[in-house]
């Protein structure tokens, strides 16, 4: 096994899958209102990615059921998206989009309020958000790779609450999940980042404790105190001297291109 380093064809392919898993998430932010379903959301969501001759890298991946993940308050990630879920007035709900254009895969979730929420909960987000951004002035080829989760940690730490360990981001290109594996807290580790390499980062941060259990459907994994959780995703090309943002929004306040 080793880690596919992308060369200039391929990553401006992952430009183009990553720039379509970005729009999905800005087309589909005026839908999230009171009282529409999880499954409306996903059905528009999958309408658009097919409209771009595109497909869904969550449908059918392990059985998963649906186009995206939406997860909603204390459902940390791979929330089945339901007819009968309806949102309410202050829920906070991940939505991740995961897309295959020409082969090549894209990662990307974000946060959104249901009209307004609880001080704590907006704090919940902004931190998760932090979290990953917080990381992006610190990747270029070089970086031990578990400086990554320290970062997250040292950050995380700072706030009340808690990093989920059992899920991190992961390798993608010609697949959704593939080395090297990024976890989102310190660890033992010897992989040193290199030039080429396309991951994501996607921390899953929680309100009270960090331990989480899968329920019955066997995907949606849910907080154990039933606190709530936020989670954000991007995916990351290791540039020459820093890194690529590819699953950038238009109107995200981040750099594109960071020189570290
Ligand atoms: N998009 C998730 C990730 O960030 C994986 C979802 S797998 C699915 O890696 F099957 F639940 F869609
Ligand atoms: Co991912
Ligand atoms: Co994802």
């Amino acid at each position: 096994m080793h880690i596919y380093l992308k060369k200039n064809k391929i990553i401006e392919k992952m430009r183009i899958s990553g720039h379509l898993a970005s729009q999905v998430l800005r087309k589909i932010k005026p839908y999230i209102i009171s009282g529409i379903t999880t499954a409306e959301l996903d059905n528009i969501c999958q309408n658009y990615i097919i409209q771009k001759q595109a497909i869904s890298g969550c449908l059918g991946y392990h059985g998963f059921p649906s186009s995206t993940c939406i997860s909603v308050n204390e459902i940390s990630c791979h929330g089945i998206p339901s007819k009968k879920k309806k949102l309410n007035n202050g829920d906070i709900v991940n939505i991740d989009v995961t897309v295959i254009k020409n082969k090549y895969y894209a990662d990307t979730s974000k946060m959104f309020i249901v009209g307004k929420t609880k001080k704590i909960a907006y704090e919940l987000c902004k931190a998760a958000k932090n979290s990953l951004y917080i990381t992006f002035p610190i990747i270029k080829p070089g970086l031990p790779i578990n400086i990554i989760g320290r970062t997250i940690q040292k950050y995380i730490q700072k706030t009340p609450f808690s990093i989920v360990k059992e899920y991190c981001g992961h390798g993608i290109g010609l697949n959704f999940h593939e080395i090297p594996y990024i976890l989102h807290y310190d660890h033992y580790n010897t992989i040193i980042l290199k030039q080429g390499m396309i991951f994501t980062i996607e921390p899953i941060i929680n309100a009270g404790t960090n331990e989480v259990f899968c329920m019955n459907d066997n995907w949606t994994i849910c907080t154990k105190d039933h606190n709530l959780s936020a989670q954000y995703e991007h995916t990351i090309l290791v540039t020459k001297n820093g890194c690529e943002i590819l699953t950038k929004r238009k109107n995200e306040k981040i750099k594109r291109i960071y020189s570290n």
